[in-house]
């Protein structure tokens, strides 16, 4: 098993925290990372600052859309991107390689949707004219025990349950699923796709494998009631953080490659294509 994996194994939506500060040497390994994170695929670059629960208003904490169930935390990453084409895959690609190399810190986490275009985050990072701030994440140690909101919460959203290889990857066309056998090199990679967070765990992401031209096509099956809400960017975020699992685990590998929006690439009614990564 790949180092990365540990970590993506690792990696839980962390909603209750122990009721102490990161120390001095852990947060300043966690501002090198912020300040060395590399730009996603699609060129953005979230700008990332961390930020005081405490200078965070109760009005914050019920835009949070979860309020009550995130417990003793201390401290935010807040970050906000330009709003360029695919700022949004960007962004979730990023942020989840600060989420990865926390989790490798022994910090928990844990992603939140919501508008924040107003309000004290985005006070606290200076939200400019053309930018959005998708997100926020708390951080901190995991506390020993869970509360019993946040079990409740895990249960509510099924946190631990995964859809099968069968319903998220194929092989050439949507009515053939792609085996682990048949991934071959890859599995491991989609594997890690599959154990990804995402917004209430709706998975969005499906993959298509050319397998005769070695290229994978990234594609968004959208929750309806996610673009009637206005929350659609979730999704995209989403796939970047799938693109994120997808590529370290490949890098890790060994397996080189790159992405690439392909003019080639199948057309489905269903489903929003994105991005594909080809296999070099
Ligand atoms: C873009 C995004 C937004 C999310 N928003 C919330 C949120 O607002 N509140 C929350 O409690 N969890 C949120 N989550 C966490 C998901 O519910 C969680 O990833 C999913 O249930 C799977 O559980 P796990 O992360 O523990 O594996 C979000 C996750 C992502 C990727």
């Amino acid at each position: 098993m790949a180092a990365i994996t540990e970590i993506i194994k690792k990696r839980f939506s962390c909603r209750t925290y122990a009721d102490k500060p990161i120390d001095e040497e852990t947060l300043k390994k966690l501002k090198e990372i912020i300040n060395s994170l590399p730009a996603g695929p699609f060129g953005g670059k979230p700008r990332i600052t961390l930020v005081n629960a405490a200078s965070t208003s109760p009005q914050e904490w019920k835009k949070l859309g979860t309020y009550g169930v995130i417990k003793n935390a201390r401290l935010f990453v807040v970050g906000a991107i330009k709003d360029t084409a695919n700022a949004m895959e960007d962004y979730g690609y990023c942020k989840e390689l600060l989420v990865l190399r926390a989790t490798q810190l022994g910090l928990g986490t844990c992603w939140l949707g919501g508008t924040f275009s107003s309000g004290s985050f985005a006070k606290a990072i200076n939200l400019q004219e053309g930018e959005s701030l998708p997100t926020v994440a708390p951080i901190g140690y995991p506390a020993q025990k869970k509360a019993l909101a946040e079990k409740m919460m895990r249960g509510v959203a099924g946190s631990d349950k995964r859809k099968p290889w069968s319903e998220l990857f194929f092989a050439d066309n949507f009515s053939t699923p792609l085996t682990p056998k048949q991934a071959g090199i890859y599995a491991e990679a989609l594997e890690n796709i599959r154990i990804a967070p995402s917004a209430a765990n709706k998975q969005p992401w499906r993959v298509l494998y050319d397998t005769k031209r070695n290229v994978f096509h990234f594609f968004l099956a959208r929750t309806f009631s996610y673009k009637l809400m206005g929350m659609g960017a979730l999704q995209d975020i989403d796939l970047g953080i799938a693109m994120s699992h997808f590529e370290l685990t490949a890098h890790e590998q060994g397996i080189s490659g790159k992405w690439q929006i392909s003019v080639n690439a199948p057309k489905t009614s269903s489903l929003d294509y994105i991005v594909s990564w080809l296999s070099s």
